[in-house]
């Protein structure tokens, strides 16, 4: 959350937005690494009930938004936009509200639930933005034509 609140930030006086890809890369290094003292704990305390909530912060948290900040990376205007700012601010938001639900429940406190299904419900919603913004990308030829394409 901090680092969402970051992304609008200053720099030498004047106001600048984060881009897409940068909150996507630091966000996910942060969620991962909350992901593997997890995944520590779980095999210290040989207590593996968390694990369908190890699982998810990790692939949601780590490859899901890595791999969303290599696609904005790929196209800079729309790195650059304010909807793939969103798109990945909620992608956060709603992965770590659907971690701590699924973990919840995973270790027999109910009160989870509605966590875990509002989060889902967000990352959905954020995924479904994902494939808008694609989709318009990819058949807009002025956004085509910006993309950086590899070396031949
Ligand atoms: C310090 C690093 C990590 C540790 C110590 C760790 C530890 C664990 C443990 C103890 C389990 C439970 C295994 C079981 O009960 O069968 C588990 C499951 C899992 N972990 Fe990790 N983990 C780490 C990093 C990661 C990362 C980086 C990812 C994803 C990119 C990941 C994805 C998963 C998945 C998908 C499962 C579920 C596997 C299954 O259902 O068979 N873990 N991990």
């Amino acid at each position: 959350m901090l680092l969402i609140a970051f992304a609008v930030g200053k720099f030498a006086g004047e106001r600048i937005i984060m881009k897409a890809s940068s909150l996507s890369f630091q966000a996910a290094v942060l969620l991962v690494l909350a992901g593997m003292v997890w995944g520590l704990q779980m095999a210290i305390s040989r207590d593996h009930a968390a694990l369908p909530a190890h699982a998810h912060l990790n692939l949601l948290g780590w490859v899901s938004l890595f791999l969303f900040g290599f696609y904005y990376r790929l196209h800079p205007s729309l790195d650059r936009s304010r909807a793939a700012l969103v798109q990945v601010s909620v992608w956060i938001a709603g992965t770590i509200v659907m971690t701590i639900g699924v973990g919840l429940v995973h270790t027999g406190r109910e009160a989870g639930d509605p966590l875990a299904a509002v989060g889902s419900i967000v990352v959905l919603a954020a995924m479904l933005m994902f494939g808008w913004l694609v989709y318009r990308c990819e058949r807009d030829p002025a956004t085509g034509r910006n993309a950086i394409m590899p070396a031949e």
